[in-house]
């Protein structure tokens, strides 16, 4: 089968629907917020690091978003917006908990929020050392070589002779949820099927089961494999698999975690290149500024600005009082702007000093799949400007704008080239 056929078993229709932030499913996450919330963020953090309520209230949006630590009406809501305070409450998973359950999740419950992401201290880093090896930066080749690479080329054989393209759905859509999908064994013509599976974890289970079953029996050299023979050694010594459920919770929070995510900050970082024609053709003369490019797209506008701890007790952080069992949002997009830590925080500029930013999370749950999302943007971005010569934005499309409060990216990115 040829690139071109190979990617069109992929439905672009569907793919719209489930990747356009401006779709009905995306209100839940603020998905109809369309101002630049930098400057009220800004305002705040002058004000004070830390205030009193949720990040949406402070920011003016109306309405009732459903995100991490969102919304639990029945607590108080605190929101962090210096980069130090983020950063500490990050490193602090004893006070600042990742689930708002003192044991954690239920690991026999399949779903992303029995999912690593909710676990807490030792059996989050068991969880998290059986999977961490497969997302090492040292894999990143791996995941490169066996799914990333060819999901790129055969992507971009289906617009290459057009002279035009739409690379927010296309193409920046297109490839996270491939290369994952990809990586547990699922064929092209089902990877959208398993996405929109997310909410009814019977209908994933029943899609993964059989491959679950082939890997155990005949392993081969995908991330499946791997987790179906990962082991790990409990307090007294005897050894353990994951169980089926522990898989599928796993394999739903990577879709869950890793597809929307890396889609909208591809769509981020070639809108920001593209809105800025010197900076893009300083990449095309030299590559090698292509990977700091990604890395101050991560900082300048992260995809989810915000995600939220829970306070394990009565404590006083950065002024203010937290009490127990309250919920402290921390946005990190505030954070990544913060003027303590960069200069000109609210410019996009590529040639700035590396320094960490929290695009990533920080701390024992920092995100796992960073250096499969920087592969990602980094392949798709290269091979966009090795193959298609002169690439600009259509002057006669609407230009792409960026919106959504707590999962940001752009609307379209509608390209033409040769
Ligand atoms: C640009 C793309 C991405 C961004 C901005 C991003 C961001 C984040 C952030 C901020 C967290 C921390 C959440 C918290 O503190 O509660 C996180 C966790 C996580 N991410 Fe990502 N992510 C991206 C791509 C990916 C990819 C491609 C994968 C998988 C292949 C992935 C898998 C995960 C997992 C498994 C966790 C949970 C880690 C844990 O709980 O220990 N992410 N991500």
């Amino acid at each position: 089968m040829t690139g071109v056929e190979r990617a069109r078993l992929l439905d672009r229709d569907e793919l719209r629907k489930y990747f356009d932030l401006r779709s009905p499913l995306m209100v839940l996450t603020g998905g109809d917020y369309t101002d630049d919330p930098y400057p009220i963020w800004r305002e705040l953090r002058e004000q004070a690091p830390v205030h009193e309520g949720t990040v949406h209230g402070l920011t003016g949006y109306p309405g009732d978003p459903f995100f991490h630590g969102l919304p639990f009406p029945d607590r108080p809501h605190f929101s962090a917006f210096s980069f130090a305070a983020c950063d500490e409450a990050y490193r602090d998973e004893e006070l600042f908990a990742s689930s708002h359950e003192a044991e954690g999740p239920d690991s026999a419950e399949v779903g992303v929020m029995s999912s690593m992401l909710s676990m807490g201290g030792a059996r989050h880093r068991r969880f998290r050392g059986l999977v961490q090896p497969s997302f090492v930066p040292a894999k990143a080749q791996w995941w490169i070589m066996n799914w990333i690479e060819h999901t790129v080329h055969m992507l971009i054989d289906n617009f290459v002779d057009d002279g035009r393209a739409e690379l927010n759905v296309d193409f920046a859509a297109a490839i996270p949820v491939l290369t994952i999908t990809g990586s547990f064994g699922v064929p092209v013509e089902q990877a959208l099927v398993i996405r929109q599976s997310m909410s009814d974890p019977p209908k994933v289970i029943e899609m993964l089961q059989p491959i679950v079953d082939a890997r155990r029996r005949d392993p081969g050299d995908d991330l499946m494999s791997v987790l179906v023979a990962a082991e790990y050694e409990d307090d007294e010594g005897v050894t353990h698999v994951l169980s089926d459920a522990e898989i599928y919770s796993f394999a739903m929070l990577l879709l869950a975690a890793g597809s929307g995510t890396t889609w909208k900050q591809m769509g981020i970082t070639l809108a920001a290149l593209l809105q800025r024609p010197e900076a893009l053709a300083a990449i095309t003369a030299d590559r090698e500024l292509l990977r700091p490019a990604i890395e101050e797209s991560l900082r300048w506008n992260p995809t989810d600005p915000m995600f939220s701890r829970w306070v394990t007790r009565d404590v006083d952080f950065h002024g203010v009082h937290l009490p127990r069992g309250s919920v402290l949002h921390l946005c990190l997009g505030a954070a990544n702007h913060d003027p303590e830590r960069w200069d000109d925080p609210d410019e996009f500029d590529i040639h700035r000093a590396l320094k960490p930013t929290l695009a990533f999370g920080n701390g024992p749950h920092i995100c796992l799949g960073m250096h499969v999302a920087r592969a990602e943007m980094r392949v798709g971005i290269d091979a966009l400007l090795e193959r298609l010569p002169n690439l600009r934005l259509d002057p006669d499309a609407e230009p792409p704008r960026f919106i959504g409060l707590y999962e940001r990216g752009t609307t379209e990115i509608p390209v033409v080239f040769g």
